[in-house]
């Protein structure tokens, strides 16, 4: 009888265990976590002044009010370890700490995230985490940080699935609540493990700011890739995604200069209806009005932020037209039409492409003209100009 009482009390226990780790994983990064990061834009440019500034333009912006809500410093702020291990910002680009710097991103309303590397460097030859783990996550939480990016340079043999673990264990440890942004690059298929480590993991090589095509590093290697080159790897990774634990392709590389606006309009429409992280790479101080009015459009954040946290997928495809669809929570359809042709045409999406009956009627909402466009059944067709989107929400 004292037997059964004890199985009984350790069942109670494992199932309330269980209970609480899946409402830690709901409340954190429970839709995709948007903010912004210094690397796209500033690679090693980095300081407390650009940080301040950035967090500062976050608000003015309106973009913090849009939903932006991490400002992560990527590479570079870290310079070496101090005799007893604690890894040391920069003292001339940060002279003032890190603490310091959180608490003025903390005033504004905003969360405050940081960079490091599973492995023994940082992918610019910092000193990385790798024999560190608790005691830099110690350090992050006593800072103040909210969102951990983790890279995976220099890590020779080590393995992703327990590198990963390792430092998660270590934010538990730490006591702070610290979304975890896992960078492996796709490499080892973070989608099937990456969900009991981080929040977020990388699926893919970094993005440049161009429409299509690999770019090669300095050093030879392969390779950065286009917008749309990223969104094709993408494809069967949908079932992944969901509230706590996203696919993600990348920073966004809006208002960067490399593509024009309607190619940023798309990137933006995808990226929402792949629910994809929203991590601005952008200088935010210094925005053109068409730049903002992409970053702050609310109907297309909504998309991505709707709390299903259902990824979108791809169910056309005929040439260089594609028909993009994401189921909402209240039913409805966020869809995009994709033209990655250089000359018009018409796209069309059929119900029963997205999950609908042919027969039923809808109302259709254009998301970036803000206009509902009328009731249509069966389907719903536009011509699309090139390198563009027209996105829009089917409302049966
Ligand atoms: C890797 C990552 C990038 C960026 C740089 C910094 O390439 O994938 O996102 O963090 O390192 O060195």
């Amino acid at each position: 009888m004292k037997h059964r009482a004890l199985i009984f009390l350790l069942a109670v226990f494992m199932l309330s265990m269980a209970a609480s780790s899946l409402a830690q994983e709901k409340s954190l990064a429970s839709t995709p976590p948007m903010g912004w990061n210094s690397w796209n834009k500033f690679a090693c440019n980095v300081s407390e002044d650009l940080i301040r500034q950035i967090a500062d333009a976050m608000v003015a912006s309106g973009l913090k009010d849009a939903g932006y809500q991490y400002i992560v410093i990527d590479d570079c702020w870290q310079v070496e370890r101090d005799g007893r291990g604690n890894i040391v910002a920069d003292p001339k680009r940060f002279p003032s700490g890190m603490k310091a710097l959180a608490d003025y991103v903390h005033a504004n309303g905003l969360k405050f995230g940081l960079y490091s590397d599973t492995g023994t460097k940082t992918c610019q030859g910092r000193p990385g985490s790798r024999g560190y783990e608790f005691q830099d996550a110690r350090q992050y939480a006593a800072w103040g940080v909210d969102y951990l990016k983790y890279d995976w340079c220099s890590t020779s043999t080590q393995d992703a699935p327990s590198s990963y673990a390792l430092m998660r264990a270590a934010l538990d440890a730490s006591g702070r609540a610290i979304v975890f942004s896992i960078c492996e690059w796709g490499n080892s298929k973070p989608w099937l493990w990456g969900r009991s480590a981080g929040n977020l993991w990388r699926t893919t090589g970094d993005i440049t700011d161009k429409w299509e095509g690999k770019v090669k590093w300095p050093d030879g290697n392969c390779c950065a890739y286009g917008m749309t080159d990223i969104l094709d790897m993408q494809v069967g990774l949908e079932s992944f995604a969901g509230p706590g634990h996203w696919n993600d392709p990348d920073m966004l590389e809006v208002g960067n200069g490399g593509m024009t606006t309607a190619e940023y309009r798309a990137h933006f429409s995808l990226w929402a209806i792949l629910a994809a992280p929203l991590i601005a790479g952008n200088d935010l101080r210094d925005m053109k009005p068409e730049i903002r009015e992409i970053l702050a459009n609310k109907e297309v954040i909504a998309v991505d932020q709707d709390p299903l946290g259902n990824q979108g997928r791809r169910v056309r495809k005929n040439g260089n037209l594609e028909v993009w669809s994401k189921p909402m929570q209240d039913g409805n359809r966020a869809v995009v039409l994709l033209n990655r042709g250089t000359e018009d045409a018409e796209i069309t999406v059929a119900w029963e492409d997205v999950g609908y009956p042919a027969h039923l009627e809808a109302r259709v909402r254009d998301l970036w003209q803000a206009k509902h466009l009328g009731k249509f059944t069966g389907k719903f067709s536009a011509t699309v100009a090139p390198h563009s989107v027209v996105m829009v929400t089917v409302k049966p």
